[in-house]
C-alpha cells in the first residue's frame, strides 16, 4: 500500500488556513463588502433587508414560517416584549418524503404546490379564524428586497430547483397561497434571510448584536451596517457570503463545484457548510482508495454523491473508542470500505477533521472581516449570533471558529462574543413582522 501518512500530510498542507491567511482573507472579505455595497463589482451581492434591530419591546403572537432547504418549519410564537420570545406550536416537515410520494424540491415541482404546502402546514397550527395574524417569513435564499415585505428570489442555492420562484415576489407567492387555503386572515408582513433571522433573534436581548450567520445545511452571514447608503441609517445587510470566491480551491473543491447544480456559485458555502462537507471527504477518501492509498474500491456507496453526510462526519470525529468502532461502521455502511486497517481509520477520521476545521477557519475569517469593516479599531463590543447544525452538533467547530477569531483579532478578540442564537432563524421571523405592525 502506498504512503498514507505522506498523503495525509499532503492534505493537511492544502486544507490549512493558516494565521496569515485568516488575515489575507479577512482584507479581501472586508474589500469585497466595501465593493459590493456600493453597487460595484463583488461575490458579495450585499442585499439591504430593509430591517434594523429590534428594541425588544416588541409584542404580540405572531405566526413564523422557517423556510431554509431540507424542512419547512411552522411556528407560533409569543413575543413577550423584554427581550422575550416564546415558541408555543411548532411542526417541522420534510420538503420531500418518499415514502408519502412528493418532492417540492425538483425541477417538476412547482412554486405554486411549494406554498400551498406550507400554507397547510400554517394552517394546522392557526387555532381558528378569530382574529387576524401577522406572519413573518424566514426564506433562506438570496433575495432582492425592494421593502420588507418585497423580496424577489434572485435564484435558488442549495441544490433546491423549485420551478417558477426564482424572479418572483416570495411574500406574494406564500399571501396568495394563504388566501387559496382559506387562511386569508394569516398576513405576511415580512419576508427576511434566516441570517437576519438569527441576527434579530439575539439582538431582541442584546443590543451588542450587530452579526448574524448560518452554519447549517448552507452557509451565509448578515451584519448590522451602521449608515447603509441607500438610507443613510442603520440597515441589516444580507451579504450572502457563501458566495465569497477569494478563497483558493483545492482539486477536491473543484471536482465538487464541477458537479454541483450551480458550478462557479457559492464557493465559500461549498467549502464551508453541512451540505457538502461530507460530499467533499467522499471524494477526497475515493480519490485516495482510486489511488491505491486505502484498501477497497471505488464502487457504491463510495462513488455515490451525497451518500457520506456531515452528520456521519460528527459520528467519526466524535469517536474516541479505541478501535475507532464508529469510524469503522461509517467506513462500512456509507463508505462500503469493509477492511481497513487502524491507520486508515485514523486517516479516516483525521480527513473528516482537516474539512471540518477549514470550514470554521473559513468562516471566522469573513467575521474578522466584517469587524474590521464596521469597526477596526475594535472600540465597541460585538456579538455574533450563530445558528444552525453545523454550529451546534459538529464536535469542535464552536471552539475551532473560537480559536481562529483569536489568532486573527488579536487583542480586539476580547469585544468579541459568539453565542448560538437557537431556533433565530424562525423566532427573527416573528420579530420582523412585529416590528412592522409595532413599529418603533
Ligand atoms: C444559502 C442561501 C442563503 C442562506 C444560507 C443559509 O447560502 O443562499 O440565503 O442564508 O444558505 O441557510
Amino acid at each position: 500500500m502506498a504512503d498514507l501518512s505522506g498523503v495525509l500530510a499532503g492534505l493537511e498542507e492544502q486544507l490549512a488556513v493558516s494565521a496569515n491567511l485568516l488575515q489575507d482573507i479577512a482584507i479581501r472579505f472586508q474589500t469585497a463588502m466595501t465593493a459590493g455595497l456600493l453597487g460595484k463589482p463583488s461575490s458579495l451581492k450585499m442585499l439591504p433587508a430593509f430591517v434594523d434591530v429590534p428594541t425588544g419591546q416588541e409584542q404580540g403572537t405572531v405566526v413564523a414560517v422557517d423556510f431554509g432547504g431540507t424542512n419547512v418549519r411552522v411556528l407560533l410564537v409569543e413575543l413577550t416584549g423584554e427581550g422575550q420570545a416564546q415558541i408555543i406550536a411548532r411542526r417541522s416537515f420534510p420538503l420531500k418524503n418518499k415514502q408519502a410520494n412528493y418532492d417540492f424540491t425538483t425541477a417538476s415541482a412547482s412554486g405554486m404546490q411549494l406554498f400551498d404546502f406550507i400554507a397547510g402546514k400554517i394552517a394546522e397550527i392557526i387555532p381558528t379564524a378569530d382574529k387576524t395574524y401577522p406572519l413573518g417569513h424566514t426564506f433562506s435564499f438570496p433575495c432582492r428586497q425592494y421593502a420588507v415585505n418585497e423580496a424577489e428570489l434572485i435564484s435558488w442555492t442549495k441544490e433546491l430547483k423549485t420551478a417558477g420562484v426564482e424572479g418572483e415576489n416570495v411574500g406574494q407567492l406564500l399571501q396568495t397561497a394563504l388566501e387559496r387555503n382559506g387562511i386569508g386572515h394569516v398576513h405576511s408582513l415580512a419576508v427576511i434571510n434566516d441570517t437576519t433571522g438569527t441576527l434579530l433573534t439575539s439582538a431582541y436581548k442584546d443590543n451588542t448584536t450587530d452579526i448574524g450567520t448560518i452554519c447549517g445545511t448552507g452557509h451565509n452571514s448578515c451584519y448590522l451596517e451602521p449608515v447603509h447608503p441607500l438610507t443613510n441609517q442603520p440597515m441589516i445587510v444580507n451579504m450572502e457570503s457563501g458566495n465569497f470566491d477569494q478563497i483558493v480551491q483545492t482539486k477536491y473543491d473543484i471536482c465538487l463545484d464541477q458537479d454541483s447544480e450551480k458550478p462557479g456559485g457559492q464557493r465559500l458555502e461549498k467549502m464551508a457548510s453541512g451540505h457538502y462537507l461530507g460530499e467533499l471527504v467522499r471524494i477526497i477518501v475515493s480519490s485516495l482508495v482510486a489511488n491505491g492509498y486505502m484498501n477497497g474500491e471505488v464502487a457504491e456507496p463510495l462513488n455515490i454523491p451525497y451518500f457520506l453526510s456531515t452528520e456521519d462526519l460528527s459520528t467519526m470525529i466524535a469517536d474516541h473508542s479505541s478501535g475507532l468502532d464508529a469510524v469503522a461502521s461509517v467506513a462500512v455502511g456509507r463508505l462500503g470500505l469493509n477492511e481497513l486497517r487502524t491507520s486508515e481509520l485514523v486517516a479516516l477520521q483525521t480527513i473528516a477533521r482537516f474539512v471540518t476545521t477549514r470550514s470554521a477557519r473559513l468562516v471566522a475569517a469573513t467575521w474578522a472581516g466584517v469587524v474590521f469593516k464596521i469597526d477596526p479599531e475594535l472600540k465597541r463590543r460585538h456579538t455574533i449570533a450563530v445558528d444552525g447544525s453545523l454550529y451546534e452538533k459538529m464536535p469542535g467547530y464552536a471552539e475551532y471558529l473560537a480559536q481562529a477569531m483569536k489568532e486573527v483579532l488579536g487583542i480586539g478578540n476580547n469585544q468579541v462574543a459568539i453565542r448560538l442564537s437557537k431556533d433565530g432563524s424562525g423566532i427573527g421571523a416573528a420579530i420582523a413582522a412585529a416590528t412592522v405592525y409595532s413599529p418603533h
